[in-house]
């Protein structure tokens, strides 16, 4: 089976200025949350889309669904984690529990709020997840990259045709990071954050996939103001 996991369990601090988490406010006609889960949903090869949200958001978000894309049982929203690793590894538990993990099963996870995942990067990472057991969309770095360790004198400025920015989705067979993640001492758990730096920690390839630059993950207000102009330049 193909599963999506929308992962919408964080509170959105750094956006500022309201109690609604950002993946809930709307972008253009409708909730940013609503323009991501619709990319997965017209998506004729994912067979179930997983919505991690805060416990307290869990209600609203069925209703956002039923009123924005309508009855649709192969939609299921749980709850989040404390952390974005944490929401993830619930979205595993409830595939566990409710369909069991087979040898061919793979995950496409995707932030919540980064509404402009386009059709070919998600057919991409189904295509990658399948033949490699992981990927990563990324872009090339644009800017240098400069290292510093101690925030005042930069350290190194490595070569920037090797660097890439990590966006989503990144995706998985179920089986190989279901047993990396139960590999894990405490303490590598506490500092791999990334499923894929899990994947680069125990030595597995974790190939690239091509993102584009308007897959803009919305973090700060400013972003929420270029999302809109992304969707208006989209709309013209
Ligand atoms: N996320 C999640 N569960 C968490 C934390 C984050 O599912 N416990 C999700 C967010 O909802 C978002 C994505 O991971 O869709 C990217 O994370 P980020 O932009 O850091 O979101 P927040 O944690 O909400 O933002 P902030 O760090 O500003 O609080």
């Amino acid at each position: 089976m193909i599963f999506a996991a929308i992962l919408a369990g964080g509170i959105g601090s750094r956006m500022g200025g309201t109690d609604t988490p950002k993946q809930f406010l709307d972008l253009g006609d409708k909730p940013v949350i609503i323009h991501t889960i619709e990319k997965f949903a017209i998506n004729s090869k994912i067979d179930k889309i997983i919505v991690l949200t805060p416990q307290n958001f869990i209600n609203h978000t069925n209703h956002l669904i039923e009123e924005y894309i309508g009855e649709n049982e192969d939609i299921v929203v749980i709850e989040g984690g404390e952390t974005r690793n944490d929401t993830l590894i619930n979205s595993i538990s409830y595939i566990d529990e409710n369909f069991g993990i087979d040898d061919d099963s793979i995950i496409v996870t995707h932030d919540s709020v980064r509404p402009f995942v386009t059709h070919r990067i998600i057919e991409d990472n189904i295509e990658a997840a399948k033949r490699y057991g992981a990927c990563d969309t990324v872009v090339p770095a644009t800017d240098t990259i400069v290292e510093s360790i101690n925030g005042r004198t930069i350290e190194s400025i490595p070569v920037r045709d090797y660097y890439y920015q990590g966006q989503t989705p990144q995706s998985f067979n179920i089986k190989k990071l279901f047993n990396l993640i139960n590999s894990l001492t405490e303490e590598e758990s506490n500092i791999l954050t990334d499923a894929c730096k899990i994947f680069a920690l125990k030595d597995e390839d974790v190939y690239l996939v091509d993102g584009e630059v308007t897959n803009i993950k919305i973090t700060y207000p400013y972003d929420l103001k270029l999302a809109n102009t992304i969707l208006e330049d989209q709309h013209d």
